[in-house]
């Protein structure tokens, strides 16, 4: 099907962030197990990423496993890990070709042997290109990330007095990153979740009903068009002279 022409807006995010949330309600709302829910929430993963290309979007951060999801029941921890083994099995050439550059942030000590292999494989393939970087959230969270990069920066001798945010963001998972301009959650959740709980201290936020799977270019591009009309103040006013 040919795709609708967009208007592009004309402030875009350098770093795009989605909370995708919803597999298990999309799956559950149609009779079918949650895990057809996380499948689903694959196969729009490729139209997400080929329109954040075309929108101009630099960094794209998907939230794919919290450090939290560890108590979830294990059939679906260990459905979902293998629907993330076959995910990099599909669509790992397609990313490499469409230019994309695959980075993990989170832990991978507690994923098994053979998906920490292919994960690293993926960053070792992809790490010259330049298209999109797309960092995978994955056995991520924003508090372990913060207590890592404190012990790191503890093991590295640094004192307190040469402590400061930039030290401190270089510690961080996301180190090669900027802060997330927008953050999107989908399924009609209010919440971060501990995710980026460092870096989105000034992100935009755009919440919306639609479930995970149901998310696409469309909704996308409704989201960046509401972007574009945030005023982002960081703590300033807008026009010096009202004061
Ligand atoms: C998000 O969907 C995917 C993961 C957390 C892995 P959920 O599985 O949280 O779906 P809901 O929120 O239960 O509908
Ligand atoms: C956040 O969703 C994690 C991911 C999307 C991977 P959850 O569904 O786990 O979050 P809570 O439990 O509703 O806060
Ligand atoms: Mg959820």
């Amino acid at each position: 099907m040919a795709k609708e022409s967009l208007k592009i807006p004309k402030k875009i995010p350098t770093h795009l962030a989605i909370i995708m949330d919803g597999n298990g309600r999309w799956a559950l709302e149609k009779g079918l197990p949650r895990l057809a829910g996380h499948r689903a929430g694959t196969e729009n993963l490729r139209e997400v990423i080929e329109a954040c290309a075309e929108f101009g979007i630099q960094y794209l951060t998907i939230y794919a496993f919290s450090t939290e999801n560890w108590n979830r029941p294990p059939e679906e921890i260990q459905g979902l890990m293998k629907i993330f083994r076959m995910m990099l099995d599909r669509e790992l050439n397609n990313l490499h070709e469409d230019g994309v550059q695959l980075r993990h942030i989170g832990r991978l000590d507690k994923i098994d042997q053979e998906l920490r292999d292919k994960v690293k494989e993926a960053i070792q393939l992809t790490k010259d290109n330049k298209t999109l970087i797309l960092n995978i959230a994955f056995n991520y969270g924003g508090r372990d990330e913060i207590l890592h990069a404190v012990k790191q920066l503890m093991e590295d001798g640094h004192k307190a007095e040469d402590l400061d945010e930039d030290l401190f963001a270089k510690y961080l998972y996301t180190a090669d990153s900027p802060d997330p301009d927008l953050i999107i959650r989908t399924s009609g959740e209010y919440r971060c979740s501990n995710f980026l709980i460092w870096q989105a201290a000034y992100s935009e936020w755009y919440f919306t009903s639609t479930y995970w799977p149901d998310f696409g270019r469309e909704e996308l591009h409704q989201a960046l068009t509401v972007y574009d009309q945030r005023e982002r103040r960081y703590g300033e006013i807008q026009n010096i002279k009202d004061v």
